[in-house]
């Protein structure tokens, strides 16, 4: 018996299956502001933790005042407080129609403050962060009694001791720049986060793993294919292409296949470290060490697996912000270039600045040592000042395990409070909340 289905009937068909379709988002939508209390929310067709956000630009549906096709890429360090104005609240909602979890954003810097200390009411959501899983668990993929473990063994590298350790290993690669400059009174660059990339990096190298590179260094020792400054660039650069393609696919291009052999090349240089530090931790003074120091002598006994030490150790080298924080040196790097920008654009602070470190710094012509630092405090606001401007992590996401709920103000300075349903996305928004005049002035009043 055949079935014969007419044009007529296929349309709809499949008229009534979209309807049906839209219905249920319709439903789903409305159950979602109901929920959230009808707090004001920025509606988009495509939800922002969709990652055709990050290449789709900005654009509002035909004749609509208020929903957006996509909010588009940097939505956020773009708009700053303006969503957030314009909505006349400091924690607002975004809620899409591709059926993805509405997300409570903040801007109000005590709720942010509840955010990101309550670790037991707001827990990272760690199923985005497969992507930093690679080469193990480590203390950012983590939570809970997992997290608590990782934190325990990596939490000692990060010590007085390793400040200084960074302090002085700034020095000499900032010293290899200048010989590289050679005393030339102008130096142009196209995009200087070309140089602080390699800044940041020279220094994790260094200060945490004993390895120094020059900024000419491209060749690899023997017995293997790439540097371990060009593995890491390379590993850096194409991280997302490594996760979103299966492993089979990798050898296809002669890029993806440059992007594996350097994921490779990474993987053998920390295993190689791992086996020559386990014998000989001792011998060496940096962040590495004091790692390994850490997992072999933990008081109760708590010991990092192989993989799991080499996990760390890649989010610790390899810093990028995605949907998701990371360590590492990316976010170092664009914090100094954004620096040196606004440097640039500001002369009178730059000038400032540099009579502050003559002043403060004993040799003249020499550089400030560790025991200085704590006396450059222009530098440190001007640091602040950057990061407040331009975050390079403008978002901190949450998810809420319980049903909970926050109190803010409106722009009328009314008391609002917002619920939230367990399972939500709480999301901080760095550029916002650094734009909020409310918390800029509570910033303000601490004294640098
Ligand atoms: C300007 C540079 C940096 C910025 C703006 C930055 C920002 C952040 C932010 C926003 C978080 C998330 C906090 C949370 O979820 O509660 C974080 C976590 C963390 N960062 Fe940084 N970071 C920077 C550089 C670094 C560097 C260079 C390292 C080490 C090499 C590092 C190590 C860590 C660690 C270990 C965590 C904790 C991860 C966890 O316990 O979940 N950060 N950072």
């Amino acid at each position: 018996m055949s079935l014969q289905i007419s044009p007529e009937m296929f349309l709809l068909g499949g008229g009534v299956m979209v309807a049906i379709g839209v219905a249920q988002k319709a439903w789903t939508y409305r159950q979602d502001r109901q929920a959230a209390g009808y707090t004001p929310t920025l509606k988009s067709v495509i939800s922002m933790l969709r990652p055709t956000m990050a290449v789709l630009p900005s654009g509002k549906i035909p004749f609509s005042k208020e929903w957006y096709i996509s909010l588009g890429p940097n939505w956020w360090t773009s708009h700053k407080y303006e969503s957030f104005r314009k909505l006349g609240q400091d924690v607002i909602t975004s809620t899409s129609l591709d059926g993805m979890p509405m997300i409570f954003v903040v801007a109000d810097a005590d709720i942010a403050q509840e955010v990101m200390i309550n670790r037991a009411r707001f827990t990272k959501p760690i199923h985005l962060y497969g992507v930093l899983e690679l080469y193990g668990a480590n203390v950012v993929t983590t939570e809970g009694d997992e997290w608590r473990i990782h934190r325990k063994i990596t939490g000692p590298s990060f010590s007085e001791s390793s400040n200084k350790l960074v302090c002085d290993e700034t020095v000499l690669v900032m010293e290899g720049l200048l010989d590289l400059w050679n005393n030339k009174s102008v130096i142009e660059y196209e995009d200087f986060s070309d140089v602080t990339m390699q800044l940041a990096l020279m220094v994790i190298c260094g200060a945490g793993f004993g390895i120094r590179v020059s900024w000419t260094d491209t060749d690899a020792p023997e017995g293997h294919k790439l540097s371990f400054k060009s593995a890491i660039e390379a590993v850096s650069g194409g991280l997302l292409l490594k996760f979103a393609m299966p492993g089979f696919a990798m050898n296809m291009t002669e890029r993806t296949s440059k992007i594996e052999t350097a994921f490779d090349e990474l993987k053998v240089y920390i295993q190689e470290m791992i086996r020559d530090r386990a014998s000989n931790y001792r011998d060496y003074s940096d962040l590495f060490s004091n790692l390994m120091a850490a997992n072999e002598n933990d008081s109760e006994g708590i010991k990092l697996t192989d993989d799991e030490l080499t996990g760390n150790i890649f989010v610790f080298l390899i810093g990028k912000w995605f949907a998701t924080p990371t360590p590492g040196h990316e976010t170092t790097a664009h914090t100094l270039a954004f620096t040196i920008g606004f440097l640039a654009l500001y002369p009178d602070v730059q000038e400032k600045l540099y009579e502050h470190v003559k002043r403060e710094v004993a040799d003249r012509t020499g550089a400030p040592t560790y025991s200085e630092v704590p006396k450059l405090k222009y530098a440190l606001a001007v640091f602040y000042e950057t990061l407040r401007l331009f975050s390079s992590v403008p978002t901190i996401p949450k998810i809420s395990t319980e049903d909970t709920s926050v109190r803010t103000v409106n722009n009328k300075g009314e008391p609002v409070v917002v619920p939230i349903p367990k399972g939500s996305y709480v999301s901080v928004i760095a550029p916002a909340l650094h734009h909020n005049r409310t918390s800029i002035s509570n910033i303000l009043s601490v004294p640098y």
